[in-house]
């Protein structure tokens, strides 16, 4: 029997008319990187949406380390230990670097650094200065040093992607939700995220679910793969049986049958 950190138990979800997941079940194993693809308007970004909080299912269940979170808000979730970052970049333009990723951190702290007097307290001043430390290891470990001080606006796409998943690993997840962390990147940008996602599964063992339409990166870090069209799962299995599997050549990667038929022969 696997360990499973996520099971996800026939989930449905619908906005008015439009289904955006019907009866969708799967496990993620603990220490896993499992990624979601699937094409536009799939129900990707509802399933993450779903496991975080931010949309309550209309049906089905989902447990997080083995507890029932169906029914918990998504501050609760984050406490439990699960991170996330989102399709569209969610920083605060006008704060350094720094104060992002401790915006992160926030929920961990006894003492909030954000209520002023508190602060100078020196239990307070010492718990800052612990978080900060472990802050500076992360921001280290995603070589944003350099631009630890800056202006989060005005740094480059691919950096901010960077300070974002900063901010999710300050909240010491043990699952992570990666919504296309690498949309809109440049192939070296692209290289060292899909290296920073490793990095971050081995070295922090940390569990990744991550939404990624590059299928190059998809088949070179997941160690599962599932599939989404039309709010419901294809498959799901190892990467290479996953893109060899007929309905999905012709559903997803966009193969004609003789295309199909071609490759099979
Ligand atoms: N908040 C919402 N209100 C109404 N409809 C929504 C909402 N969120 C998603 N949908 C609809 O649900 C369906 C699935 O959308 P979703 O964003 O999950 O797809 P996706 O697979 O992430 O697509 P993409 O690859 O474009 O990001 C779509 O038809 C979308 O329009
Ligand atoms: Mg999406």
């Amino acid at each position: 029997m696997t360990d499973s950190i996520l099971k996800v138990d026939n989930i449905s979800l619908a906005f008015g008319g439009v289904k955006a997941l019907t009866d969708v079940s799967f496990e993620v194993p603990r220490g896993a990187v499992f990624s979601i693809i699937g094409p536009n308007g799939a129900g990707k970004t509802s399933m993450l949406n779903c496991i975080s909080g931010r949309y309550r299912p209309n049906s089905g269940r989902i447990q997080f380390n083995d507890r029932d979170v169906t029914h918990l808000r998504p501050n609760d979730r984050a406490d439990m230990g699960i991170g996330r970052t989102f399709q569209n970049l969610a920083l605060f333009g006008h704060m350094s670097v720094l104060d992002n990723i401790m915006v992160g951190r926030h929920h961990l702290m006894k003492n909030n650094w954000l209520t002023g007097p508190l602060y100078w307290a020196s239990p307070a001043q010492k718990e800052e200065l612990a978080h900060r430390r472990e802050v500076e290891e992360i921001i280290d470990f995603l070589d944003i040093t350099h631009v630890r001080k800056a202006v989060a606006g005005t740094l480059s796409y691919g950096l901010r992607k960077r300070v974002e998943l900063a901010r999710a690993m300050a909240l010491k997840p043990k699952l992570i939700l990666l919504d296309e962390p690498m949309a809109g990147m440049n192939l070296e940008e692209k290289e060292d995220m899909a290296r920073y996602i490793l990095d971050l599964n081995e070295e922090f063992g940390i569990t990744v679910v991550m939404i990624e339409h590059d299928m190059g990166v998809v088949m070179d870090i997941s160690h599962e793969v599932m599939v989404l069209d039309f709010g419901k799962k294809l498959i799901s299995g190892l990467p290479l049986d996953v893109m060899n599997d007929e309905h999905v050549k012709r559903a997803y990667l966009g193969l004609e049958e003789d295309e199909v038929m071609q490759e099979a022969g």
